[in-house]
């Protein structure tokens, strides 16, 4: 594919469509049929749920993008000149508009030339890439559709590496998963090498879920277009109407966890997993954690998974962080 610049764009699959069916299959029965019925948030990305999901990032209420932002635009020359990377690895681009910051800084920089961004959701990306490629000509970008928990180790390298991972995406992740998610971006890492990470901060809890259920409704519709993409893909009758948006801050986790709560009985068909699924009045159906961070957590579990924090940078109202770590040095 090439758009209007010189560069080439690719964008190649990591997982074949079908096996990521049969892994949606697999995870929807599992959590569909659990005691505490659960979804995992990865399946909230169709097209439109990205969509929804930079809406979400245009809202006052939701602080985290432009704290983000705010660090990204004070530090990203610094951070390029000292790592100086042959290529950009990011998980969980989506609309690539952040990272935008660190390409021009790479640029300013003369560091790489190559971007490798790798989304679940491959019209996210696709456009996303047709955009830099348009505005950055001379920019190599190869997007990759995959599931950055089994495939990043299948990324072929091309000199120093800075991977990044942004919007506090890691909070998806209980610490468990999360611990071997870190693990994973360490084995792809080598000496030299950075990983860049975007975290929220724990701060008052009014703050934290306004940002979760926004007055317009716009983090209900993304939390709800997830029984969407299960009625459309795997031939499903949910009546989405039947349930609504539940936010909350679980103080034990340190996370915002978010559910979908049936408003009266309900009984679904599944055709793909050949299933009907009961929903008693006041269920919930688990879809999302987005857990909060201190310094000392992260560098707790950077140096679990073999990795140590070299620095920390906040925005100014000490709402997120963007971490950087690499590997550890053997003693
Ligand atoms: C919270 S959004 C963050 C988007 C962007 N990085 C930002 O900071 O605004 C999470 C992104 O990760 C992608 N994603 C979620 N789970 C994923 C997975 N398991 N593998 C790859 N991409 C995933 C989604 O499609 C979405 O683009």
């Amino acid at each position: 594919m090439r758009a209007g610049g010189d560069a080439p764009v690719t964008v190649a699959h990591l997982t074949a469509p079908t096996d990521h069916r049969a892994q949606m299959i697999e995870d929807v029965r599992h959590g569909l049929t659990a005691y505490r019925k659960h979804l995992a948030s990865k399946y909230f990305y169709d097209a439109r749920g990205s969509e929804l999901f930079d809406e979400i990032t245009r809202l006052p209420e939701y602080y985290l993008t432009s704290a983000e932002t705010e660090i990204l635009a004070e530090r990203a020359d610094s951070i390029m000149a000292e790592v100086q990377p042959d290529e950009l690895i990011e998980l969980g681009s989506g609309s690539s508009d952040k990272t935008r910051m660190l390409i021009e800084s790479m640029q300013r920089n003369s560091s790489g030339r190559r971007y490798v961004p790798l989304d679940i959701s491959e019209e996210a990306l696709r456009s996303a890439a047709l955009r830099l490629c348009d505005d950055y000509t001379w920019l190599e970008v190869e997007g990759l559709v995959g599931d950055y928990v089994p495939d990043l180790g299948k990324i072929r390298r091309r000199g120093r590496r800075l991977i990044v991972f942004l919007g506090s995406t890691i909070g998806n992740y209980v610490p468990t998963l999360r611990h071997s998610l870190l693990r994973s971006v360490a084995a792809a890492l080598e000496p030299g090498d950075a990983f860049l990470l975007g975290l929220d901060l724990v701060k008052d809890e009014e703050t934290m879920i306004a940002a979760y259920d926004d007055s317009p409704g716009v983090s209900a519709e993304f939390n709800k277009n997830i029984l969407h993409v299960i009625n459309r893909e795997l031939g499903g009758d949910i009546p989405v109407d039947a349930f609504e948006h539940v936010t909350r801050f679980d103080r034990e986790l340190s996370c915002m966890s978010q559910s979908l709560r049936a408003s009266r009985d309900v009984v679904a068909n599944i055709r793909a997993l050949d299933l009907a699924v009961t929903f008693v009045a006041g269920e919930e159906i688990h879809t999302e954690v987005s857990c909060k961070f201190s310094r000392i957590q992260v560098e707790r579990e950077f140096d679990a998974a073999g990795m140590r924090l070299t620095h920390w940078y906040t925005d100014n109202g000490d709402r997120f962080a963007v971490a950087i770590g690499s590997l550890q040095t053997p003693p």
